[in-house]
């Protein structure tokens, strides 16, 4: 089929100089949701027909199975899809959805698309209990004839509780000639594109209509209210999935999932985490309440505790991280790995088993088995214009507040004494102090206040 999503609305009720179809719902604009549902249809041809906000669509949604048709100025739905017409491929029927309608699932499309096989003009519809606002599906005898907007409707039609959801599927043919023939001689003065059905039944095609399996993925976003009440159902949708994958939610009320997250068995996780782009929590991994997780891969039997930042990191198994660690990008962890409380680590091997309890940085550093970086601790990877390394070998043992001023290297089985400021390599199994020697001065007075 020919896909053509309509995008140039300019969303007003949203109170935003941001298009509307770039508002994000889970992390990404209610435009890539609805490209993703629509590529899964695979279609021959995938159009997004943007307007308002000017070039903003296009640049933030460039992808080379997109060709984007710009509607300028944005004279109705029907105007819009005839923007695509002159490209859309006669062989298939055409598709058209609403960029801003984020939530329709697929199944429901290939539904309206086996309900409309290859000669007939299929429309979306649900029966809703508060119609307004939206176009009523007009029958007789049980058959389509047309669609009638809100503006235009007579009181009668008011009445009806079957609505078009905007979602429709055409013989392509068929819909360039119904276009090329819309007026705007309506309430809104627009060309809509719900005109079309009353020319089909005209013509003696055929007008049917199929149901999604739930109202709300039809829901189309117009006000940031709606915005809100759509992410909460996703991410309701969301947390049950979880639920029946076998994940303990403590609360599936208070999870955001903001991208993938692919958990393996027995995987629970606390109140108020957020998971951004792609998240692995592999069999048997804990997260403790409020942690973000972002871009990152946590192993078999890892805890991460309350109140960790973990962006494109690796946790290996058994791992104990927390509370309060921050994992910045480039942060591997081995087996057995314990990050405490008030510890940042960036861009470092840390190999299995090692130790970094309480209020430490190791950035740059390759650190090997066994090793203990005390309190304190920090990596000077920066000398205010280039970063360099830190090679920390198996089985060292790093005092309390040592500074490693990178590039340096701690020999396996080394000790630095605590305070050390390591300005040159440490030579394996020793120990290493550069603090000066303590010394008690008998003879010195504390000074006192003068008159
Ligand atoms: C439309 C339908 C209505 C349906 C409702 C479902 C028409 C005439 N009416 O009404 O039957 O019940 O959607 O939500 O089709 N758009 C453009 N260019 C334009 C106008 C709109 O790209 O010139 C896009 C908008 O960005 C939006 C979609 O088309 O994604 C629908 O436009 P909107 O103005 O919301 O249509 P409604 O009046 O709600
Ligand atoms: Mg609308």
């Amino acid at each position: 089929m020919n896909i053509v999503i309509l995008a140039a609305g300019m969303g007003k009720r949203m109170n935003s100089d941001l298009p509307k179809v770039l508002h994000p719902l889970a992390g990404k604009p209610l435009l890539a949701h609805v490209i993703e549902t629509a590529r899964a249809l695979a279609p021959l041809k995938l159009f997004v027909v943007y307007g308002h906000g000017g070039e903003k669509v296009p640049q933030t949604m460039l992808a080379s199975d997109l060709a984007f048709v710009r509607q300028e100025p944005q004279l109705g739905t029907g105007h819009a899809v005839m923007q695509a017409a002159s490209q859309l491929d006669e062989s298939v029927p055409t598709l058209v959805l609403y960029g801003d309608v984020p939530l329709t699932a697929v199944a429901s499309l290939r539904r309206l698309s086996a309900a409309a096989g290859t000669d007939q003009l299929a429309i979306l519809t649900v029966d809703l209990d508060d119609p307004n606002g939206y176009g009523r599906i007009v029958r007789d005898d049980g058959r389509i004839v047309r669609i009638v907007e809100q503006k235009d409707a007579s009181k009668q039609e008011l009445m009806i509780g079957e609505v078009n959801t905007g979602i429709m599927i055409a013989p392509t043919a068929k819909l360039k000639h119904w276009l090329s023939a819309l007026s705007n001689r309506n309430a809104q003065e627009e060309y809509y594109l719900t005109d079309i059905v009353a020319q089909a039944v005209a013509e003696g095609v055929a007008v049917v209509s199929a149901q999604p399996d739930a109202v709300w993925e039809t829901l189309g976003v117009n006000s940031k209210v709606q915005l809100a009440e759509l992410e909460r159902i996703h991410q309701c949708n969301t947390a049950s999935m979880l639920l029946e994958q076998g994940v303990t939610l403590a609360d599936p009320a208070r999870i955001d999932v903001r991208g993938k997250l692919n958990c393996g068995r027995d995987v629970s996780i606390d109140v108020n985490c957020i998971f951004e782009g792609h998240v692995t929590l592999a069999d048997g991994v804990s997260v403790g309440a409020n942690c973000v997780i972002r871009d990152s891969k946590i192993l078999a039997g890892a805890q991460i505790r309350p109140f960790c930042h973990i962006d494109g990191a690796e946790v290996g198994a058994n791992s104990q991280i927390g509370p309060y660690a921050r994992l910045r990008p480039g942060a591997n962890l081995g087996e057995e790995v314990h990050i405490g409380n008030f510890v940042e680590i960036k861009n470092s091997r840390i190999a299995a088993q090692s130790k970094a309890n309480h209020l430490a940085y190791v950035g740059d550093s390759t650190v090997g088995s066994r090793v203990n970086i005390g309190a304190g601790a920090i990596t000077c990877n920066y000398d205010g214009a280039n970063k360099h390394q830190t090679v920390i070998e198996d089985d060292a043992f790093i005092g309390t507040n040592c500074e490693l001023v990178a590039p340096v290297r701690v020999g396996s089985g080394a000790t630095l004494g605590a305070g050390t400021t390591l300005t040159r390599d440490a030579p394996a199994g020793s120990l290493t102090v550069s603090r000066a020697k303590q010394v008690t001065i008998d003879t010195w007075k504390r000074p006192t206040k003068s008159k």
